[in-house]
């Protein structure tokens, strides 16, 4: 008997999405030009699913921002709040997939699942990975017990927290680094490792509508010869938060950290973690410490951490 829940997949563009002029080529495309539908379409194995397809956005994912990310966040809760729907599915690029899917999860941490997925082909290549993702994504969706917000590509499935883009090219561009896999999606069956996350969700009700209201947090980069000069040209700007991608164990160039312990004394939320592309940050300093956050992760809990007092 078919299952009568529904999946609802939301759209937003990315190289899933993408199209070129020439079926071999995998980089000269443009991200984004193809409906949620068609993409659903393309996927014969979803055919007669109880599916409901929604286009949110069409954009490359490198330029996601705040105002199109509240429009998700609300798509999203409005969903999820649908008793008939079981989970939902979100297209999205590879680029910001990781941002989007921590952003989704400290908001909501819904306990159905929200899956996102993306591809490193284009729509149009030879080898196209989105169909296989997206139909392992819908599986995903469908998994009795599944919550929280996870990532689906290359038959992983990776937490929201933990997830990293770590390959510019490959289709195995996705790590979960330390913490591994939450599960593997074998011929449309989950293997499952660990818990499904959970989470205290922050809800949507405090979130300034406005988003030129949301505070401006910056990423900065430490790095042999790094100066104060951009800690300081934030601050001029007014910037309410700075993330310093230290070195290893988030350490930061001298005369960059005591442009930053100025910033601090000024008012500024600083917040370090490392530029490494696996471990956390151990240990305490004279600078908070993100964590295991990275720091595009840790900007958007700073950030989240000033517009909510309850994120902190
Ligand atoms: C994007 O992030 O939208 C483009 C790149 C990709 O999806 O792989």
């Amino acid at each position: 008997m078919q299952n009568k829940q529904r999946v609802v997949i939301l759209g937003t563009g990315g190289t899933i999405a993408g199209r070129s002029a020439q079926a071999g080529d995998n980089v000269g495309y443009t991200a984004g030009q193809i409906g949620v539908d068609a993409l659903v379409a393309a996927v014969p194995a979803l055919a007669g699913e109880a599916l409901e397809a929604q286009q949110v956005a069409q954009l490359d994912s490198k330029d996601m921002d705040h105002a199109t990310w509240l429009l998700l966040a609300q798509h999203l809760a409005y969903q999820l709040a649908r008793p008939e729907v079981q989970g939902v599915v979100i297209t999205h690029g590879t680029d910001t997939l990781e941002e989007t899917a921590y952003f989704l999860h400290r908001l909501l941490a819904p306990p159905k699942p929200v899956v996102l997925t993306a591809a490193m082909r284009p729509a149009t290549a030879l080898l196209a990975d989105g169909p296989q993702n997206l139909l392992d994504a819908v599986r995903v969706a469908r998994c009795a017990g599944a919550r929280g917000v996870v990532t689906v590509l290359n038959g992983q499935v990776l937490a929201a927290e933990d997830v990293r883009k770590v390959h510019s090219y490959r289709v195995e561009a996705f790590s979960a680094g330390d913490a591994g896999p939450l599960a593997v999606m074998e011929e449309g069956r989950l293997r499952l490792f660990r818990d499904w996350p959970q989470g205290q969700a922050l809800g949507l009700a405090w979130l300034p509508s406005d988003v030129a209201r949301w505070p401006r947090v910056e990423v900065l980069l430490s790095h042999a010869g790094a100066s104060g000069g951009l800690v300081e040209a934030l601050v001029a700007q007014g910037v309410r938060g700075i993330v310093v991608a230290g070195t290893g164990n988030g350490t930061v160039h001298r005369d960059m950290q005591a442009a930053l312990q100025r910033a601090q004394l000024a008012g500024v939320r600083v917040l370090r973690s490392s530029r490494c592309v696996n471990g956390a940050v151990v240990g305490d300093g004279l600078l908070d410490s993100a964590g295991a956050l990275p720091p595009v992760k840790a900007r958007i809990e700073l950030m989240l951490q000033l517009m909510a007092p309850s994120a902190a």
